[in-house]
């Protein structure tokens, strides 16, 4: 199959390509669509042969649940049963992070396809703020599944071409709406009603809806605390391994901890590209990539992560060598993609 790319800068163009992923979806074909954080590679959720799709293209695990994106607070209402002793605080999530980042774990109706969640009776749920997007769900008026547009266990893509080289071949229509506004994928948490004044909400993935965002509003849990017994440890996005470059990557904590082996050659990742650091001068690199220049700016970095991690992946070296990233805002979400491109 050969994939097209169309291409929505101007105004007409982006009219013209809203109609044809519009025509697609309706068909039942799937169509990788810009977000605010990465491309997905959507279907409407209601079409479970079209959400069948989306897992061969991507060589998707059926254990693996989809996202389902809606357009607004409406159509959330048809494809969830929202708790009431939640209701109240999914309302102010909806007030504070939508359209946005944020996704929720909501128990699902029955008219979401067993497929699309992976047989699990909850599904996640967002709100893209991206305008291309945007027009299309709401032109469509039907809700969309879709992970990220890449080969599973590969790097999100955060532009059209990265798409191309994903999935070229194997899905119909490319939406080029130019680079991804926050370049990593949806913060997701599922909410629990509490005793106290606060729920808690189990931190399932960071993101760029940060926890320092979050904590006004709910009592953060993550890693072992965030599992409840009937979630299954293994299926979401939390597999260990997992957003990998085909070249090895390692995480070196100290510029003194690298002993380059001299029949190798390096890539270097670096956060800040500062001499002071001491990781430009350690070693000749073969090709160097710097997530913020200078600045030393978290939203910045996450921006240009998956972008830089691509081009180190292609420049041929043996091995990536990254440097760490500060843990907090929204580098907890780009040190977790690390970590995991790291196993
Ligand atoms: O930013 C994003 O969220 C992007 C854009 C395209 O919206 N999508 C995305 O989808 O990252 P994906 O499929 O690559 O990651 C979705 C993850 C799954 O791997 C799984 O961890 C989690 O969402 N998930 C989906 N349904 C779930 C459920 N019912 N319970 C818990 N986690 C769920
Ligand atoms: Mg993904």
């Amino acid at each position: 199959m050969e994939t097209v790319t169309l291409s929505a800068g101007t105004p007409e163009e982006t009219r013209d390509a809203v109609t044809e992923a519009v025509t697609l979806l309706n068909k039942g074909s799937i169509v990788a669509l810009p977000t605010e954080t990465v491309y997905g590679l959507a279907a409407n959720a209601f079409n479970a042969e079209a959400c069948t799709a989306i897992f061969e293209a991507k060589e998707r695990p059926s254990f693996d649940p989809l996202i389902v994106h809606v357009s607004g607070k409406k159509m959330l209402d048809s494809i969830v049963n929202i708790p009431p002793d939640i209701e109240e605080t999914v309302d102010i999530l909806i007030r504070e992070f939508w359209p946005g980042p944020l996704t929720m774990v909501l128990p699902k109706k029955n008219i979401i396809p067993d497929i699309v969640t992976a047989g699990l009776q909850t599904v996640a749920v967002r709100r893209s703020k991206n305008p291309i997007f945007s027009e299309i769900i709401k032109e469509l008026d039907l809700p969309l599944a879709a992970p990220s547009a890449n080969i599973f266990g590969s790097m999100s893509p955060t532009s059209a071409t990265a798409v191309h080289t994903e999935l070229s071949n194997r899905i119909p229509l490319i939406i080029d709406g130019g680079a991804c506004s926050d370049g990593v994928e949806s913060t997701i948490i599922r909410i629990e009603s509490t005793e106290r004044p606060k729920p808690n909400f189990h931190l399932l993935r960071p993101g760029p809806v940060t926890v320092e965002m979050l904590k006004k509003f709910g009592k953060i849990l993550r890693g072992q605390d965030s599992q409840s017994e009937n979630e299954r440890p293994n299926s979401p996005g939390q597999l260990a391994s997992h957003y990998s470059p085909r070249t090895p990557l390692r995480i070196v904590n100290c510029p003194e901890n690298f002993k380059a082996d001299p029949s190798k050659s390096y890539a270097l990742l670096s956060y800040r590209g500062q001499e002071k650091d001491g990781y430009l001068s350690i070693h000749d690199w073969k090709e160097i990539q710097i997530l913020s220049p200078g600045s030393g700016k978290l939203p910045e970095a996450a921006v240009r992560f998956f972008f830089s991690l691509r081009k180190l992946d292609e420049s041929g070296a043996d091995e990536i060598i990254a440097e760490p990233i500060p843990g907090k805002g929204v580098g907890l979400a780009i040190l977790d993609r690390l970590q995991r491109a790291a196993l």
